[in-house]
């Protein structure tokens, strides 16, 4: 890969300009978290399917990647991706792509469930801590499957996939994922507990039950699924990205003025809105979009993240962003992940004052920040410093950027189109960690 600060080099960083106050529209992309499991809901059935509204991010390419690796053909055009997949499909998904994207785990379910087979390289860790797939193997071995481990591999087999009543410790997105595209071709009836709610979730069960699947309750906190014989390929239009809206109001905080999110989907982030409101934000949502304004200073507040419906851990980081320019001090729990606040020393080297005390953050608003060298450790932590740089005096470099480019659909693009002054560099390799 080149050097050259072109969109998705691996050696670029952003460098952020305060700017505001914004006055304009932003139109929200397709969501990261759903269209990576639409493709590779693809490996359920032979044929032809056209995924529309897809986000322009990285994550999308790998997905891309990992699928035309086994076989299946992957074209990507502005806004779409068209996928065609053979009667015949490799079962292996290696290393050396399922490492750059945790999310691929998600091809074991549909590959068990077609195949009868599956390897899939173990994700490993990732910046933000350990992150097991104990409830997605656990779920698919009360349907038959067995696993083995073998190289960094988990090898799993099944020669008829069973209905099964499962009932997951946590409501795991990529379990419920995984679990629901094994039960759509098991035979009988499988009920799954206490399942992941999220509006991905209902967008993944929408294109399955179009591809002939019956699955009812997705949104709900259990899942039904009849297990069918046959399913076909099918069109899909990815749901919005809540989490690309957060982050677009949370750059309207830093700024302040006026902000209106085209296809922002208000009702898949009702927590999030009402604890933006008690800052002192105005946000106004209609069929099409929402409309944000603020106007002054915001006040801190308590965050506490939880499953949805609650206040995604994604979200956070842009919140403490936030919290560090609002007034008074608020806290912030995170209960997802252990040691997801790598981000806070970097927020640190621009005047922030937190202190972390186990998974609670203690954020003290300044006044206002101060430019630096950063780093983006991951997709979130990275778009909560360019949050923050807003707001900051002088200039901040954030490296590391194509962490923020596997999330973020034309993210310089949009934020300039804002006003905001925002440019892509080539990061010097020497600066490098
Ligand atoms: N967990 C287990 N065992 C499992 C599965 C999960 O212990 O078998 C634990 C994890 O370690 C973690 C918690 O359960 O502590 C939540 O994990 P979950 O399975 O729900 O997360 P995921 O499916 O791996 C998705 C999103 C993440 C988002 C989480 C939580 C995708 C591609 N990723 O991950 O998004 O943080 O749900 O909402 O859908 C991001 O977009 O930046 C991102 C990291």
């Amino acid at each position: 890969m080149q050097n050259d600060g072109s969109p998705h080099d691996a050696y670029s960083s952003f460098l952020v300009r305060p700017s505001g106050p914004i006055d304009g529209t932003v139109t929200i992309s397709g969501a990261k978290n759903s269209v990576l499991k639409l493709m590779a809901a693809t490996l359920l059935a032979e044929g032809a399917y056209r995924i529309e509204n897809v986000p322009d991010i990285t994550d999308v390419y790998t997905m891309g990647e990992l699928l035309a690796s086994m076989g299946l053909t992957v074209t990507h055009g502005p806004g779409t991706v068209d996928i065609v997949c053979p009667a015949e499909c490799s079962t292996v998904a290696p290393y050396e792509i399922v490492g750059r994207i945790r999310a691929s785990i998600v091809v074991l379910g549909p590959l068990l469930a077609r195949f009868g087979e599956a390897t899939v390289a173990l994700p490993g860790g990732d910046n933000f801590g350990s992150r097991p797939i104990d409830m997605h193997l656990r779920g698919l071995e009360a349907m038959g499957a067995s696993f083995e481990t073998e190289h960094g591999n988990v090898i799993g087999r099944v020669d008829n996939l069973i209905g099964a009543e499962i009932l997951l410790d946590f409501p795991s997105v990529g379990a419920t994922e995984n679990l629901m595209m094994a039960a759509i071709r098991a035979k009988g009836i499988t009920t799954i507990d206490n399942v992941a709610r999220e509006p991905e979730i209902s967008d993944l069960a929408e294109m399955l039950n179009k591809m002939g699947a019956n699955i009812s309750g997705a949104g709900t906190s259990t899942i039904t699924i009849d297990g069918v014989e046959r399913l076909h390929a099918t069109d899909h239009t990815v749901v919005s990205d809540r989490l690309e809206s957060a982050t677009y109001l949370a750059a309207l905080a830093s700024t302040r003025g006026e902000l209106r999110l085209e296809r922002a989907r208000a009702h898949h982030m009702e927590m999030l809105l009402a604890k933006m409101r008690s800052m002192g934000m105005t946000i106004t949502p209609d069929d099409d979009g929402i409309t944000a304004i603020v106007p002054q200073r915001l006040r801190s507040v308590d965050v506490s993240t939880l499953p949805y419906p609650g206040i995604a851990t994604d979200y956070k980081p842009m919140i403490v962003a936030m919290l560090s320019l609002a007034d008074g001090v608020g806290i912030v729990t995170e209960n997802l992940y252990a040691g997801r606040f790598a981000y806070v020393s970097e927020l640190a080297r621009m005047g922030a004052q937190i202190r972390i005390d186990g998974h609670h953050a203690v954020v003290r608003g300044c006044d206002r920040l101060s430019g630096a060298p950063v780093k983006a450790h991951d997709i979130r932590a990275g778009a909560c410093l360019v949050v923050a740089a807003l707001a900051a005096d002088g200039e901040t470099l954030i490296s590391d950027a194509h962490h923020i480019d596997r999330g973020y659909s034309q993210f310089i693009e949009k934020l300039t189109a804002l006003g905001i002054d925002i440019t892509r560099v080539a990061t010097d390799r020497r600066r490098k960690d």
